[in-house]
């Protein structure tokens, strides 16, 4: 797997830890590049096959599901990527659990010292050092999209507090995504935001823009490439869950980026209408529901000044029947649960809903161009994005 860069609120893995997690990532490895190759080859020469003559024509998605679920090929890979999604997050917790009173106290620690010159430019007196900051709010009603499971079966998801102060739900997912990508999320989980830094470079170079919006933030991790390829700009993120914004917080502190980090729901924020030049979101969409995703664009629309831009960056749904089938084991098997529907949801549909004009509004397939030192298993990575101007 790809190094990770160490900073300071990640845990340190004990020997043992360590070996557990480099068991894990290797165990992934070997399931999505030897063995699920294989359920592709059980599809096109079986059970494809099969369901054409009997049916006559191409099947759907659950036609091919009713089927694979029965071959054993498939039940063992399937029970198999189970089993390792569950061992991921044992092997995260462990160091986590250890190690959490420290991490809660530097922390809280970043709330309150002044500012960390590490990472700031030399030779700058102390008041120009800018500063990020926090805010939660413990009254905002979580979705209940968030509440009902834990979704990609992470203990209590995002937004559970499981002692004062807690930041667990954040060093857990920022270690956690790592091991889920095989390393290929980057050294810093920072693939998706350098993607769409790159994707506005190139559609919108003259984009400069001085107030972004991250909806959806978790630890910060896109969050803080925004901040570092736009320094001039007032960068904010906002996240449903209180754990992993106090942990992207002490993060983005640590790393001497300055972001505005508060607890807020996507549908409707406390920002001022027309205060963004740029609102843009990471993978967040599919972890929401069809109606909160029309309210989601209309409240991107009100926060946008007029030629304002809204950029969400997801993860595409495969091409295929099988493809699809493939994507959507996630949402039965991962608690992923709504990011199966998103197969056929029309996004740009969904932006025009929140009041977008349809001129203004595209979905592209788009992946970032990468050096062979950047690539770990895929030559490139191949996203969804959905841009929309207001
Ligand atoms: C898969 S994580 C993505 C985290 C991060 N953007 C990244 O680049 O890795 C999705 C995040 O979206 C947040 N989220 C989902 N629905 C939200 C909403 N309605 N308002 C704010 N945050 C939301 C979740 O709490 C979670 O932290």
């Amino acid at each position: 797997m790809p190094a990770f860069r160490k900073h300071d609120m990640l845990p340190s893995p004990r020997h043992d830890e360590q070996a557990r997690q480099d068991f894990v990532g290797s165990l992934r490895g070997h399931l999505s590049g030897r063995l699920m190759p294989g359920a592709y080859q059980v599809y096109s020469r079986r059970v494809e096959p099969a369901l054409r003559a009997e049916l006559g024509r191409e099947p759907d998605e659950n036609e091919v599901r009713r089927a694979m679920t029965r071959e054993p090929y498939y039940q063992f890979w399937s029970a198999m990527q189970r089993r390792s999604q569950e061992l991921l997050w044992e092997s995260v917790i462990d160091p986590t659990e250890r190690e959490l009173p420290g991490l809660i106290e530097r922390a809280k620690a970043r709330r309150q010292a002044p500012a960390s010159r590490k990472g700031q430019q030399r030779g700058k007196a102390s008041p120009a050092v800018r500063r990020g900051s926090l805010r939660l709010d413990p009254d905002l009603p979580l979705p209940r999209y968030h509440t009902t499971v834990d979704i990609h079966l992470q203990p209590g998801a995002y937004h559970t507090d499981s002692t004062a102060d807690d930041v667990a739900a954040g060093a857990i997912y920022d270690k956690g995504i790592n091991l889920y990508m095989g390393g290929a999320l980057g050294a810093e989980n920072d693939l998706m935001g350098d993607t769409l830094v790159a994707y506005v470079r190139q559609r919108h170079p003259a984009s400069r823009p001085r107030r972004i919006l991250d909806m959806g933030c978790a630890i910060g991790n896109s969050t803080v490439v925004w901040a570092r390829a736009f320094p001039q700009a007032e960068v904010h993120g906002i996240d449903v869950g209180a754990p992993v914004l106090r942990y992207a917080h002490a993060r983005a502190e640590g790393l001497g980026v300055p972001v505005h980090f508060s607890q807020q729901n996507a549908e409707q924020t406390s920002f001022e209408d027309g205060s963004f030049d740029l609102v843009v979101s990471h993978i967040m969409l599919h972890e929401t529901s069809k109606p909160a995703l029309s309210r989601i664009f209309a409240e991107c629309r009100r926060l946008l000044r007029p030629g304002g831009l809204m950029l969400h960056l997801e993860i595409p749904r495969g091409h295929t029947v099988f493809e699809q089938f493939m994507h959507n084991w996630e949402s039965y098997n991962n608690n992923e649960t709504f990011s199966r529907y998103m197969t056929r949801i029309d996004l740009a549909a969904e932006a025009r809903k929140g009041g977008f004009e349809a001129s203004k509004v595209r979905v592209d397939e788009f992946a970032m161009e990468m050096s062979v030192a950047q690539m770990n298993y895929a030559e490139n990575f191949v996203w969804k994005i959905l841009a929309a101007e207001r």
